[in-house]
Order: C-alpha cells, then sequence, then structure tokens
C-alpha cells in the first residue's frame, strides 16, 4: 500500500528514487512493522489449530520465510519477534538497502538475505516452518494478462510453497487483490495444494483492498 491510497507498480515503484523514497517513509515503516505484527498474530490463530490435530507449536526458534521483504521493515521486525528470517525480493534497489541495515541489527546473524523471484525459489523442500509475506505477492501475478497463466503462475509457487514448509508449517500472506475474482484465484491456488485456511478483510464491507490469508498445510 502507499501512503497516498494509490496501489503502487510493479517494478516501477520499487526502483532507484522510489526504492530509496520507499525505504526513507517513516509511514511506510510504520504500516509495514504494524502489519507484519499482525501477520504474526494471526500465524499463532487458535482457529488454525484447529484446522487439525498434529501441530501444537513448541516454543522454539523458528525459520521464516519473508516473500517479498523488499527493504527489509517486515523482516526486522520478525528477527525482532525470535524468527530466524530468510527475506526473498527480486530487486537489487529494495533488497540491498534491507542487507545494510541488517548490520546494526543485534542478532544480525538470525537474518538472510536472497535476491531471488518468489516464482523461483531457490530453498530445499521441508526446510520453512512459517511463511510470511507483506504487500507482496499480489505483484507475481501483475504482468500475467491471460487467466490461464495467471492460475499457472499461482498453482506453481503455492505448490513450491507446500514443497518447502514443515509439516503443519503455517502462513499469512497480506496482500491487496483488485477484486473477488482476484482473490479467488489466490484462495483457491492454495486449496488445491493441500492447504487448509480461512480469509481475514481488514474491513468486512470491502469487496477489495487488503487481505490477510491464513493457511496451514494439510
Ligand atoms: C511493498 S514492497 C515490500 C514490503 C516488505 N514487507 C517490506 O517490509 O519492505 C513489495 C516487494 O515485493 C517485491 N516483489 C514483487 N514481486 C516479486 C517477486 N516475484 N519475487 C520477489 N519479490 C517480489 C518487490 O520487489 C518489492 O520489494
Amino acid at each position: 500500500m502507499s501512503e497516498n491510497n494509490r496501489l503502487p507498480k510493479f517494478p516501477d515503484s520499487y526502483i532507484g528514487d522510489k526504492a530509496k523514497e520507499y525505504n526513507n517513509s517513516k509511514w511506510m515503516e510504520r504500516n509495514q512493522k504494524k502489519t507484519t505484527l499482525l501477520c504474526i498474530q494471526y500465524l499463532y490463530d487458535t482457529k488454525l489449530d484447529l484446522l487439525s490435530t498434529q501441530d501444537i507449536l513448541e516454543d522454539k526458534e523458528y525459520i521464516i520465510l519473508d516473500l517479498g521483504c523488499g527493504t527489509g521493515f517486515s523482516s526486522e521486525v520478525l528477527a525482532e519477534s525470535g524468527f530466524r528470517v530468510i527475506g526473498v525480493d527480486m530487486l537489487k534497489d529494495m533488497l540491498y538497502k534491507a542487507k545494510i541495515k541488517a548490520k546494526d541489527y543485534s542478532n544480525y546473524n538470525n537474518v538472510h538475505y536472497i535476491l531471488a523471484d518468489i516464482n523461483y525459489l531457490p530453498l530445499k523442500e521441508n526446510s520453512i516452518d512459517h511463511i510470511i509475506s507483506v504487500s507482496a505477492y499480489n505483484f507475481i501475478v501483475s504482468e500475467k494478462r491471460e487467466l490461464g497463466d495467471k492460475l499457472k503462475t499461482l498453482n506453481n509457487v503455492a505448490t513450491t510453497i507446500y514443497k518447502i514448509l514443515k509439516q503443519a508449517g503455517r502462513a499469512v500472506i497480506e496482500f491487496y487483490p483488485k477484486d473477488e475474482k482476484e482473490l479467488e484465484l489466490f484462495t483457491s491456488s492454495f486449496k488445491k495444494n493441500n492447504f487448509n485456511g480461512f480469509i481475514v478483510k481488514s474491513n468486512l464491507k470491502q469487496k477489495s483492498g487488503q487481505q490477510f490469508l491464513l493457511l496451514k498445510k494439510k
């Protein structure tokens, strides 16, 4: 989301001076950090516990993947909350800023940034406990015009996410589908790939805008 409520464009809104502007915006930092805290809360939502029996979350250091980590506002909150973080972003202009900032974190060793496309995640199967994505997931289909191409992309990413997550792994995706139809495309890609879950809307009456998908491997 942008401060003037206009949806950002990928990649233009995150390159060169725009990336600098993004990183220097106090409003954006507050917004991303607040949303990330909400995502952590949703990760532990008791309604997700009820969806299967075999996953009592233990008190241990979880590995969490931050999809579309940008300049690292969300990753910083995750690291401060005790997660070991892997942040992935495909734009150098964004990711390198995250890398520089991480040097000042007290738990620097717990954060790793990878330059990669969400569509081609270079991660091992069964290696990640949880995933979050804040204001990035809708971009994975932004360049696809045909419905078939969108479906293929969403299905491929959902399949990969399923594979890299450990058993009973959870994911919270916060994103901005443009309408109900697009929301349905995203949710059905997860249902088809063996995820249980549900949607939380920040405003119940809205047809588009901010949505949280709370997901758990079946
Ligand atoms: C709103 S910004 C980042 C938000 C992030 N939560 C933060 O704290 O800064 C969205 C990011 O998604 C990234 N992105 C979009 N599509 C991507 C893709 N296919 N693979 C990896 N990153 C992607 C963009 O490069 C951009 O940095």
